[in-house]
């Protein structure tokens, strides 16, 4: 058909016409969007949001749903949906909603909601576009996400986003997590074991304004379960749109975005990795992630000068081999501080124990072992990659050791040889001197220091070598003779505590060094695993955790040294106890109980979430809280249940009942699964005791033969503050609303269902005020006198349901 002159010059007018003609009102089908057209949207009643073509580079646009020039929501999601000038939107008549390239040729995505009766569209004020019969909507894009998530929009555990090989889930038991090919978990938060709930991560509007908040909601409780927060944070001024996305780097990020900083402009709040670098795949297969020197930035490379890049403009394609494996006899490259990025999820890897040397020799020996990591944090694990792509991450921080299978000599990178680089070398090299210079003159002292120590005290003629003043310092555990602790304890003379795990000892070092002797009882284990228990106690550092000195393990005694804690534990500031009246003790004032409560919660965090081999202590009591000569909050005992893999279920089993009555969680008692939520149920009644220095199982008159932390409960229903806060402080500065904070928290941390217990780090947050503490429901249920006596008898799990969904119904 040939076109007339006149018909061409009208033509524009009539799409322009018609754009402005839909606008603000229902789409009819047979409407279309062209990519070659820009002016032509489908907006939101109020122009919020639009529907349009929205070019990302030249000749790349996608059909999406934008605010303020940022796309929430692409047809076909990022890449699939990225289509050049030819592509059209079009709503057809049947109710079909497709983008199709070269005037229909090729069909690149559509809604598949032909027949369904549709017979409009409409783009909402809240930034939903819905496919309609009539009003009812059929087919929305709320519910069909590809990489965004906006408020008011419900991401429940059917949906997904994606961009690229990068997903993000919400499981039915409540975990969060990204993944990489759908197989590779490389985030994730823990989940719940008995959730059945209807799950939601929305990001809900406080009256008028969302104010930076994304929750994950269960439908069977009335205060979210996790709550994320961008540091711009209940923020109004410029009045920012919050919302998350999945980058197409892997990262799960939220963004604030708005009109006063300009069209397209978004800022990063929150993101869910901190390291990119952790990111499963950010550098292709066979590429490693650093951070530049210099600008911190994560960067893409290749492992040595034997690969090269797939493509020198684009280093996140990875790398290639100069030579196949197949086409030699292979040799291993060492890298140091390098690890390739796992996850038990990964087929095709597998994990052993075993030293660096273990783990390179096996590999090369082990003809389908392509490359291996150690750990070397102390763990003692290695694990080899068989199959699967290869994802490297190097930094000066990571004490991980990795070998990767090579044809030829290992040829690893020269040293970087630029004027400046040469520099900040010569720069750094006298710093090194420095500090060597500084090391020996203190070795030199310490050896005379030995040495005149050795003459002076001619009793103990032999220090043995590991004792050495450096090596105490260097965090290395020692090991001891079984006769070397009988001599420094005296004969286990002076017993200064008792436990679940075995007495304790006062014990002087030779040289001079005051410990703490732990003879463990009934340590079922074997040498070997009780060396790695040892190796993974001692990798753990923290202000809030007591430190490990050394360890024997000989015949069938094994003991722990620690060092000393002048101030003994806890419970003897609290309450009376065998040794002495609480009377006689020094009254704990306020701002101390605070600093205790809070050290202690983040020596829990630093085990639950942020050492590497996640520990639980499943023993918290203020027994295991000591105090050292500042009154700083030690925790003892950890890493003595066993040790706990949080990330891997094959390591998950059930620990033996050794916590003590009164701090063990109800699933102890109920033989449920036990978590990370156990310790935190220990930790709130130590917390509520810290308060009150009364134990929470103690039933008196004044609690009207009640549980006290029961009875707590209620009078802080009455407002009575006063009646549960330890009279010994009526004198001192109490901060009231600190108090109450302290106490609202605690009886979050001892609810009975786990999964209403708030994490270890959410706790953190609730006592340092920067998290909001909601109402708590009753810790536990208020019927019939059970489980209120202080004798925990075993109730069964289907009790532990009705209970908790009476919780949930209060
Ligand atoms: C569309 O809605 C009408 C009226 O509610 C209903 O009768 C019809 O069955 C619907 N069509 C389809 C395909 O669901
Ligand atoms: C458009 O409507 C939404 C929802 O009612 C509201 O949040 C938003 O502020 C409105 N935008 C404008 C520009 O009026
Ligand atoms: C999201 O869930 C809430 C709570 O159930 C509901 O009120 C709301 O309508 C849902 N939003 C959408 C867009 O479905
Ligand atoms: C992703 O996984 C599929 C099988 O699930 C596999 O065939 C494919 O090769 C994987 N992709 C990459 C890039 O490894
Ligand atoms: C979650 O979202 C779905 C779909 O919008 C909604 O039906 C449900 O009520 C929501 N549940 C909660 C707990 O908000």
């Amino acid at each position: 058909m040939m076109l007339s002159p006149l018909t061409l010059t009208i033509l524009p007018f009539i799409f322009l016409f018609s754009a402005c003609k839909i606008s603000s009102q229902d789409v009819s089908p047979g409407s279309t969007l062209s990519a070659s057209n820009p002016s032509q949207s489908w907006n939101s009643p109020n122009n919020s949001f639009s529907l349009s073509f929205v070019q990302e580079s030249r000749d790349r646009y996608f059909a999406a749903v934008s605010y303020n020039g940022v796309p929430i929501w692409k047809a076909g999601g990022d890449p699939g949906g990225a289509v050049d000038s030819s592509a059209s939107l079009q709503f057809l008549a049947n109710g079909n909603l497709q983008l199709v390239t070269r005037t229909g040729l090729d069909l690149i995505w559509e809604s598949n909601t032909s027949g369904l009766g549709i017979t409009s569209a409409s783009l909402d004020n809240s930034g939903n576009f819905v496919l309609k019969n009539g009003t009812r909507p059929v087919w929305t894009t709320f519910d069909h996400p590809t990489d965004t998530i906006i408020p008011e929009q419900n991401f429940t555990t059917n949906h997904v986003l994606r961009c690229g090989l990068y997903s993000f889930r919400l499981a039915d038991s409540g975990e969060i997590s990204l993944s990489w090919n759908d197989s590779v978990k490389y985030y994730n938060t823990s989940s719940w074991s008995n959730s059945t709930a209807d799950l939601n991560l929305t990001s809900p509007r406080l009256g008028l304004q969302p104010v930076g908040i994304f929750e994950l909601r269960d439908s069977n409780l009335s205060s979210p379960v996790a709550i994320s927060r961008g540091n711009d944070y209940g923020e109004t001024s410029g009045n920012p749109w919050r919302f998350v996305k999945l980058d197409c780097d892997g990262n799960l990020r939220m963004y604030s975005s708005s009109s006063a900083s300009g069209r397209g402009s978004k800022t990063e709040t929150w993101a869910a990795l901190e390291e990119q670098c952790q990111v499963f795949g950010y550098c292709g297969d066979l590429g490693v992630c650093r951070y530049d020197e210099i600008t911190g930035n994560p960067t893409c490379g290749c492992l040595s000068e034997n690969f090269d890049l797939i493509d020198t403009n684009d280093a996140r394609k990875g790398c290639k081999r100069k030579v196949d494996l197949q086409n030699c006899q292979p040799t291993l490259l060492t890298l140091n501080h390098t690890l390739f990025l796992t996850s038990p999820s990964e087929f095709g890897t597998d994990y052993f124990t075993g030293s660096i040397t273990a783990c390179s020799s096996n590999c090369l020996q082990d003809a389908t072992c392509i490359a291996s990591s150690s750990l070397a944090d102390g763990s003692g694990v290695y694990y080899m990659k068989r199959s699967g792509l290869i994802s490297g991450y190097q930094s000066p921080t990571i004490s991980s050791t990795s070998f990767m299978k090579i044809c030829g000599n290992p040829e690893p990178y020269p040293p970087p040889s630029s004027a400046s680089e040469a520099n900040r070398k010569a720069k750094r090299l006298r710093i090194v001197a420095i500090a060597l210079g500084i090391a020996m003159a203190l070795a030199v002292l310490a050896f005379a220091y030995l040495w005149f120590y050795n003459k002076s005290r001619p009793q103990y003629e032999t220090i043995l070598p590991h004792y050495s003043f450096s090596d105490y310092a260097s965090g290395v555990p020692l090991q001891f003779s079984y006769k070397e602790l009988q001599k420094e304890t005296k004969n286990f003379k002076e017993k200064i505590g008792g436990g679940g795990f075995g007495s304790v000892y006062r014990g002087v070092l030779p040289n001079k060094i005051v410990v703490a002797v732990k003879q463990l009882e009934g340590i079922g284990q074997g040498e070997k695993q009780f060396r790695m228990e040892v190796a993974t106690i001692s990798s753990t550092h923290h202000l809030n955790l007591v430190r490990l000195v050394g360890f024997c393990s000989e015949g069938r005694h094994r003991l722990l040294v620690y060092e000393f804690m002048k101030n003994g534990s806890l419970d003897s500031f609290l309450f009376d106890t065998e040794m002495e009246p609480k009377l006689d003790k020094e009254v704990l004032n306020w701002a101390r109980r605070y600093s205790i409560a809070l050290g202690t919660a983040k020596g829990i965090t630093y085990l639950h979430e942020e050492c590497r081999d996640c520990i639980l202590h499943c023993d918290i009591k203020p027994e295991n809280i000591l105090l050292d000569e500042n009154y700083n909050a030690r925790i003892s005992d950890f890493g003595l249940a066993r040790l706990l893999n949080l990330n891997d279920h094959r390591h998950r089993s059930i620990i033996t009942v050794r916590g003590t009555r009164g701090y063990l969680a109800p699933e102890w008692v109920a033989n449920l699964p036990i978590t990370s939520k156990a310790d935190v149920y220990g930790y709130g009644m130590v917390l509520l005791e810290i308060v009150s220095g009364r134990r929470n199982f103690e039933v008196s008159a004044e609690t009207n033969q009640k549980r006290f932390s029961l009875w707590a409960y209620e009078e802080i229903e009455k407002g009575n503050i006063g009646a549960v806060l330890d009279k010994r402080l009526a004198g001192d500065d109490v901060d009231i609303e600190q108090a109450a904070r302290l106490i609202q928290v605690s009886f979050w941390c001892i609810q009975e269902q786990p999964s209403l217990r708030p994490a270890m780090g959410k706790v953190v947050q609730m006592l340092e005020g920067i998290a909001e503490v909601y109402k708590p429901p009753p810790p536990m249920a208020m019927i019939g006198g059970m489980l209120q006596s202080g004798t925990e008898t075993a109730i069964s799990s289907s009790q532990i349901t009705a209970i908790s969904s009476l919780v949930s119904e209060s």
